[in-house]
């Protein structure tokens, strides 16, 4: 749709005393945001419908030579209105409306120029900072970024703790604002106090229920050549931006001026509200125009995976239990072939894997174009072609930047010539900022997995797989602001504690239901959902074969399904093994016709921390699935139908828990129900403690 673009050129500058302020509204006119210089110093706040979300808040940036903090006037200012659709390649919806006002300022002290930019969408406001090049700069080295959000104390945060060993992958505490500490997450969560490199802040986006009710996340978009940004208390309610610094000390690196990611924060009267916003997206741009993407294909695949990390019957590395192998590949491909996947992911097929292999940012380097000896990628990747199924390519780097930036360019080469489309990437190491990079006077530098070298790094890799036609699927990534948008072959990542952990550790049974109030409201997620052997899976080693029983996946077959709804990726996993499967085929039939592209996505119904449902219209058909979670507690959720078209009939299948389900004692007991249903129909569920459901809705 062609843009409308309404430019004020010449407004009012109010002035009271020597402060002077501007300010927008959202174009619903609920949500008002004000700027104002306050003795130089630049300040933003934030209402919705008179209910304070950001109560005055200090903006601003300290270079290393020069501070863009205070002493400014304001030099100009304009406005637009921008309303325009727009169609994502790929999605949770068909169309997308992106409806904002701007409010451009224009900021100089005596040391620079700034220019700040202002959107206030109907679901939240964004801004950043762009520091145009100048001739008596010559480097923009941020030291701070200055920018503030001031809360209250009794608002409470969602959050994970940054600067801390294991990258995004933990659980989620709750606290007031004030708490986010490292002290506070090791006596509630998990033991940090050892891991005392760098300060106490939160991983964005951070979900906080404030004591007015409202919700709010505060997050980025459009992260490049930037560092990333965590959220960091400053007592009595303040959070203030903390960036990943390089390991000098310096946050951001440029000798061309600054331009900022946007700084968001998403506003909803309810939890379901935030879970509807397409504000980050609508932050990103669109592919340049000479760019296609066309090739890139949202679809579903299985993996010679959980056999490792899950019930440990396998190896990544060379051994007489080594899981990629052509005989069990093969087995693997038959299956998912016969099942309709598109792909295979297949795990330890190249050099470099032993079993001392994870997570110290060291050790013996991996091969990305070398197979190890059972593994013949040719004839596999002809065998897959017949058959319909590509292998999902895999390149665990340990961290180790540089060995896979050298050989990039010629393993995905590799991967082009044998037909492959996708690769899943991984950069586990397990140490707090530990990513080695040797610079050009050979001195070992050590880095932040999250800072402006990683940035960089995840960018160039996305730049070259769009080059090759390969998607990305990054484990331990960069978490996701939006560049899916101009770059849709980064199809999905990680960046949370995924369902690997229920294999080798656990996640606990309220884990799954925080996700989609944290983690999900930045993109689509490789959680690999679709475990139906919830107990007695695992062994003590490959070589003995004990059953572990201690090991569980609390969740139930009925909430595995949900997840597939309730958890929004384009390219999907069906995690358990094809013998697991295999004694559940009828359950298993959702997960095959189970779509990962949709034209609508409706909030049901939620319940931060508690609950959630949601409702996806199949992209290709009038068919709707609809998934719904619950926490360890037990209930009863209405559902209706009205979402449904008026005028049709449906047939619902149901998939649920039963009544004696529990994620504990009973997980893996479902029950599949049929009939007939219209729009004005309502249905009661019972999610057992720990369950869920999952529905299939298909047109007459
Ligand atoms: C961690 C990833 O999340 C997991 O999926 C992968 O199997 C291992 N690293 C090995 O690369
Ligand atoms: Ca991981």
């Amino acid at each position: 749709m062609k843009k409308l673009l309404i430019i004020i050129a010449a407004f009012i500058i109010m002035s009271c005393d020597k402060n002077k302020y501007l300010s927008i509204k959202s174009p619903d006119e609920k949500i008002n945001l004000k700027f104002e210089l306050i003795n130089g110093i630049p300040y933003y706040s934030v209402n919705k419908s008179n209910l304070e979300v950001i109560n005055n808040s200090r903006m601003g940036i300290s270079f290393k030579e020069f501070d863009l903090i205070e002493n400014f006037k304001i030099i100009g200012s304009n406005k637009e209105n921008v309303n325009k659709n727009w169609t994502p390649l790929y999605g949770e919806e068909n169309i997308i409306r992106n409806n904002y006002n701007e409010l451009n300022i224009f900021l100089e002290n005596n040391k620079s120029k700034i220019n700040i930019t202002f959107r206030v969408f109907d679901d939240g406001i964004a801004f950043k900072y762009q520091v145009p090049t100048q001739k008596h700069i010559s480097s923009y080295y941020i030291v701070d970024e200055k920018t503030e959000f001031n809360l209250s104390s009794k608002d409470s945060a969602l959050w994970i703790p940054a600067f801390s060993y294991r990258r995004y992958e933990f659980l989620y505490a709750y606290s007031s604002v004030d708490d986010i500490s490292k002290e506070f997450y090791s006596k509630k969560v998990e033991n940090l106090t050892y891991d005392s490199l760098g300060i106490n802040a939160a991983h964005t986006p951070l979900t906080i229920k404030k004591d007015n009710n409202l919700f709010i996340s505060i997050h980025e978009a459009n992260l490049i050549d930037y560092s990333s940004m965590t959220i960091a208390p400053k007592g009595e309610g303040k959070l203030e931006v903390e960036l990943y610094p390089w390991s000098d000390g310096i946050k951001v690196k440029s000798n061309k001026g600054i331009n900022s990611p946007w700084r968001t924060i998403q506003i909803s009267n309810s939890s379901s509200g935030l879970l509807n916003s397409n504000l980050i997206l609508n932050l990103n741009d669109d592919p340049e125009e000479d760019k296609d993407f066309s090739w890139v294909k949202p679809g579903k695949y299985m993996g010679v995976w959980w056999e490792m990390i899950g019930t440990n019957e396998s190896t990544w590395w060379p051994s007489k239990n080594h899981g990629a192998n052509n005989d069990k590949i093969i087995k693997y491909m038959d299956f998912a072939s016969d099942h309709g996947f598109d792909g295979l992911l297949v795990e330890g097929w190249n050099k470099g894997w032993y079993p001392e292999w994870c997570c110290s940012g060291n050790g013996i380097p991996f091969s990305f174009t070398e197979s190890v000896d059972d593994f013949d990628i040719e004839m596999l990747s002809e065998y897959g072609a017949k058959k319909d199924i590509f292998i999902v390519g895999h390149h665990e780097t340990g961290g180790q930047i540089q060995n896979y930036e050298n050989q990039l360019e010629d393993a995905f080469k590799l991967y082009n010539l044998n037909g492959i489309k996708n690769i899943k990437t991984g950069y586990v190491n397990d140490v707090s900022k530990n990513i080695k990079r040797i610079d050009e006077n050979g001195n070992i530098n050590r880095e932040w997995h999250h800072g402006q070298y990683m940035v960089n790094h995840f960018q160039k890799v996305i730049e070259l797989a769009a080059k090759y036609k390969l998607n990305i699927i990054t484990h331990e990534p960069i978490k996701d602001t939006g560049l899916r948008r101009k770059y849709p072959n980064y199809i999905s990542r990680e960046g949370a504690k995924g369902q690997e952990f229920n294999g080798f550790w656990t996640n606990g049974v309220n884990h799954a239901t925080d996700l989609p109030f944290t983690r999900m409201l930045s993109g689509p997620m490789d959680y690999t959902p679709g475990i139906f052997q919830l107990n007695n899976f695992r062994y003590d080693s490959p070589e003995t074969k004990n059953i572990d029983k201690g090991a569980i996946v609390p969740s139930t077959i009925g909430k595995e399904l949900a997840l597939y709804v309730v958890y929004y990726s384009p390219m999907q996993m069906a995690a358990d093994l094809p013998k697991h499967y295999s004694k559940h085929l009828e359950a298993f039939e959702f997960i095959k016709n189970v779509p990962v592209d949709w034209s609508e996505r409706i909030i049901l119904d939620s319940e931060f921390r508690e609950y959630v449902t949601i409702a996806r219209k199949d992209k290709n058909s009038g068919n709707w699935y609809v998934g719904g979670i619950t926490n360890e507690n037990e209930r009863n959720l209405k559902i209706n139908f009205s979402f449904l078209d008026m005028k049709k009939d449906y047939k619902l299948v149901m998939y649920t828990d039963t009544e004696d389900t529990h994620w504990k004692y009973n997980p893996m007991k479902y029950q599949i129900r049929q009939q007939k249903i219209k729009s004005e129909d309502t249905i009661n569920i019972n999610l057992a403690p720990g369950g869920g459901f999952a529905f299939e809705i298909i047109e007459l």
